[in-house]
């Protein structure tokens, strides 16, 4: 076709449409490509090119960029099941992650050799955290969260409590508050963290028993082995311990943590020939597995209340889920709790635990914080040092621009201040108060946190 065909009748009508199309088309993808280079400046060590790719017949969103490529790579290479990085990543993770060495790769269409890792799971310390500085607000959340748990304090199995919200909303935190007030008073506190990447078959119990049984990577086996016993032995010592009337349940527990000892060894790796795990089929294995943590988890609530924290709800794996339904069967006098924290579906619905029908129940669902709020959490982040004094004013401008920009949620509310503060957007007024610098306070960077709150 000549360029005079084109030109003529219905032809002109269609490369009209063609060349609006792709106008509109550039400054969506410039758009995206804006919003992924903003979003991936905390993290990312590389630049995507993110947006719509092809004509107005066939398009598609995707991906460009040299290290899309290397992640194609990767994965290429990587058996099934398996997530590999590059070196870049590695760097990145290494604090966070565990992540094994693979030895070194010549990828298609990359110079040289490339170190790549294997990842292998979250770092077992998983009790180092720490949420800094003071909680805002939630007082009334607190006080009907250690309502709802109260019955172990009485020696009573205070059933399942939810906390659900919005990704940082603050479920962490409130309960991390809750935490701090029971282990102050001798409640034994066990984090079972979910994991979104790795759903393998209980994972979240396997990180609460690596630090339960304070098990290395950095150790020999022999070494973890003789730690994992010492620590069982002690529990199994403590319990024959206990006087009457705690004593027959005890004997009972004490049978059941010998028998099935290493089922909790393999939920940590650690395994032994001719051991009753080794001669079991699949089946009678993960039976005997729920079995094991279960035995622990009550053994453990006659020297102390106990509280199991299943941190969220929504990535657990299914095996977690059948463990729960276990732990939470016929253990009325028993003082433990289950304390979830969880996000909504896309649909707005709450993810529940398949438990027995007379298993307590309580739900707190948690809401943005009020302006006020907002503007005390602000001002304990700028300020930190000043937290014994009253920390120092919030302009009228900068408190309505965080509360409006983040719309009440402490997670937004700390990037969205990091980030000002980084461009030295967020400064001491003359009168010591904060305020926000210059006249166009960052709209460009406001709006892209704008998509980053949405998505
Ligand atoms: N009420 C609060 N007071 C102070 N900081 C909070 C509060 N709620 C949340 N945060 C902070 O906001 C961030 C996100 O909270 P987090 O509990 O991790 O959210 P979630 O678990 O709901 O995703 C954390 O750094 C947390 O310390
Ligand atoms: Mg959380």
């Amino acid at each position: 076709m000549t360029l005079l065909d084109f030109a003529r009748g219905p032809a002109l009508y269609w490369s009209l449409i063609f060349l609006v199309a792709g106008i509109l088309l550039r400054l969506v993808g410039a758009l995206l490509l804006a919003r992924a280079r903003y979003l991936s400046k905390p993290r990312s060590t590389h630049t995507v090119w993110a947006g719509i790719r092809g004509g107005v017949e066939r398009c598609e969103y995707g991906l460009i960029g040299d290290v899309v490529n290397l992640a194609c790579r990767l994965a290429l290479k990587a058996g099934w099941g398996e997530i590999w990085v590059g070196p870049a990543a590695y760097e990145r993770l290494q604090e966070t992650f565990r992540l094994e060495a693979r030895g070194t790769y010549q990828l298609k269409g990359k110079r040289g050799e490339m170190p790549v890792y294997l990842l292998q799971g979250k770092e077992e310390q998983v009790e180092a955290v720490f949420h800094p500085g003071r909680m805002v607000g939630r007082e009334g959340e607190l006080d009907q969260l250690a309502a709802y748990v109260q019955p172990i304090l009485a020696g009573q199995f205070a059933g399942l409590v939810y906390v659900y919200g919005e990704a940082g909303i603050g479920k962490s935190r409130l309960v991390y508050e809750l935490r701090r007030q029971l282990t102050d008073r001798g409640v034994r506190w066990f984090l079972c963290p979910a994991d979104q990447i790795l759903r393998q078959s209980l994972n979240p119990f396997r990180r609460f028993l690596l630090h339960y049984f304070d098990q290395s990577r950095d150790r020999p086996a022999e070494q973890n082995r003789a730690r994992f016993d010492e620590l069982l032995d002690g529990l199994i010592a403590s319990l024959q311990a206990l006087p009457s009337p705690a004593a027959r349940d005890a004997s009972e527990l004490v049978g059941e943590l010998e028998r099935t000892r290493s089922f909790l060894a393999a939920l940590v790796d650690l395994r032994w020939e001719g051991s009753l795990y080794e001669q079991l089929d699949p089946k009678l294995r993960f039976e005997n597995t729920l079995l094991a943590v279960k035995t622990l988890v009550l053994a453990e609530s006659l020297r102390q209340p106990v509280v199991l924290q299943l941190e969220d709800l929504h990535w657990l794996d299914d095996d977690s889920q059948e463990l729960v339904k276990l732990l939470t069967r016929s253990v009325q006098d028993y003082p433990l709790a289950t304390v979830c924290t969880g996000r909504y579906r896309d649909d707005g619905s709450r993810v529940a635990l398949p438990v027995d029908a007379d298993v307590p129940q309580q739900v707190l669902e948690l809401d943005t914080l009020l302006p006020d709020g907002v503007r005390l959490l602000a001002a304990q982040m700028l300020a930190p040092r000043e937290a014994e004094r009253p920390e120092a004013e919030l302009s009228e401008e900068l408190a309505a621009f965080l509360a409006e920009k983040t719309g009440g949620n402490p997670f937004f509310v700390e990037q969205l201040l990091l980030d000002l503060r980084e461009q030295g957007t967020v400064i001491r007024g003359t009168g010591g108060e904060w305020v926000l610098a210059g006249e166009e306070v960052t709209q460009s960077e406001t709006r892209a946190y704008g998509c980053s709150v949405k998505y």
